[in-house]
């Protein structure tokens, strides 16, 4: 029979408590989701500020589709690239101190086409282990050799690139901060073993940046000069789609030869507009200083209540459950709690650490953190599960 390992794959998946299903949400993406008939407290979203649902950035993005339109219209390098367009690139060289920008429709594609463009067969490319399924899926997709080094260890990547100093050319890709563990890359050794053995370094700072350094990211707050930069909009800006930025070289060569750039529809002006907003706002000292007052507040309650966190300063804060089973059942619990809490599992995190990804957002009260943190302290004990 035809495709049978579909019905196979996916019995297997159900198995394993690994099935994956699309739950819709009603009216937006805020703080309080409605499920069905139901609010839950919504603890594992992206939108760090709360800028997806801001007044002005709504207001900018209807003004801009009423006078514009809604869709682009066409590829960056026939109709779609508008004047604001421009002005969004010139913004995010402002921003991130680097040279030049491009804009592409999401981080997945910026990911998958830098690395099939500016790699080739003689290259090696050195990823840390717990970069983002984009990135490695990339990596797996590039003509370049491809290693993973040990999640920030800098000695284990020392050695690759000793290792391989016969290739061409080399390329070390970190994330600023990692998605499902929350810490921070190592961006300041990575730039200098990048000097020392003549290799590129990239960051993906797509959960860094609007947060990060006043809202100019990662690298901008560690003073470190990546030579590609890949950031989201879908994260802390609260919109969608992605930027590349670095010399002007580097984003003349991928507007040339980066086919998901070159193919695909420019974003749509409506988001343009609301990006430009939000990354104005984003740059307000006071948004993430209150995101960084929740995030201080939820860890210092989570160790009172003996809840074991992982080292994260981040918006991230994730609590490893272990089995997936375990992870579902805990999850389950905090939603009849009213409390939307996602369960990741394996192949998203490595066997036997299936957590709660916990994310936190300026827009939170304190009484939410509190009282999610009471009902997540009884669902852990109730299902054994030792944090
Ligand atoms: C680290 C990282 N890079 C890239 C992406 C992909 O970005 P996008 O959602 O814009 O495709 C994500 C999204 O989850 C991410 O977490």
């Amino acid at each position: 029979m035809a495709f049978e390992f579909l019905a196979n794959k996916l019995a297997a998946a159900r198995q394993a408590n690994q099935f994956r299903q699309i739950i819709p949400t009603v009216g937006g993406n805020q703080c309080r989701l409605i499920v069905g008939d139901r609010a839950l407290i919504n603890f594992s979203a992206n939108d760090y500020l709360g800028l997806a649902t801001d007044p002005q950035v709504i207001a900018a993005a209807n003004k801009a589709s009423a006078k514009y339109g809604v869709g682009s219209g066409g590829s960056p390098l026939v109709t779609g690239h508008s004047s604001l367009h421009q002005d969004l690139q010139t913004m995010l060289c402002e921003v991130t101190g680097l040279e030049s920008a491009m804009l592409f429709s999401s981080g997945f594609a910026a990911n998958s086409g830098i690395l099939a463009t500016m790699l080739g067969k003689n290259d090696l490319l050195l990823q840390d282990k717990l970069n983002h399924a984009s990135l490695m899926e990339a990596g797996i997709n590039s003509p370049a050799t491809m290693k993973r080094f040990k999640h920030n260890e800098m000695t284990h990547l020392a050695r690759h690139l000793a290792d391989g100093k016969d290739y061409q050319n080399r390329l070390l890709v970190s994330e600023g901060v990692f998605s499902m563990d929350g810490d921070c890359g190592d961006l300041t050794s990575l730039r200098q073993i990048a000097d020392k053995h003549n290799a590129w370094l990239m960051v993906d700072d797509a959960h860094g940046f609007g947060v990060n350094g006043q809202g100019q990211g990662s690298c901008a707050a560690l003073g470190v000069k990546p030579d590609i930069l890949m950031a989201t909009f879908g994260k802390a800006i609260g919109t969608s789609g992605a930027f590349v930025a670095g010399s002007k070289e580097v984003t003349e060569y991928l507007t040339n030869y980066c086919r998901h750039y070159i193919y695909s529809t420019a974003l749509p002006i409506s988001v343009v507009a609301a990006t430009i907003k939000s990354i104005e706002l984003s740059g307000e000292a006071w948004r993430s200083e209150k995101l960084n007052e929740r995030i201080a507040y939820f860890k210092q309650q989570a160790s009172k209540l003996g809840l074991n966190l992982m080292p994260s300063n981040s918006a991230i804060q994730p609590l490893i459950i272990g089995q997936s089973d375990k992870a579902i059942a805990v999850s389950e619990q905090l939603k009849s709690a009213g409390y939307w809490v996602g369960a990741i599992r394996p192949p998203t995190v490595a066997k036997g650490s299936a957590r709660l990804r916990i994310t936190l957002s300026a827009n939170h009260r304190l009484t939410d953190i509190d009282n999610l943190l009471i009902a997540l302290a009884r669902a852990v004990e109730q299902d054994g599960v030792i944090t």
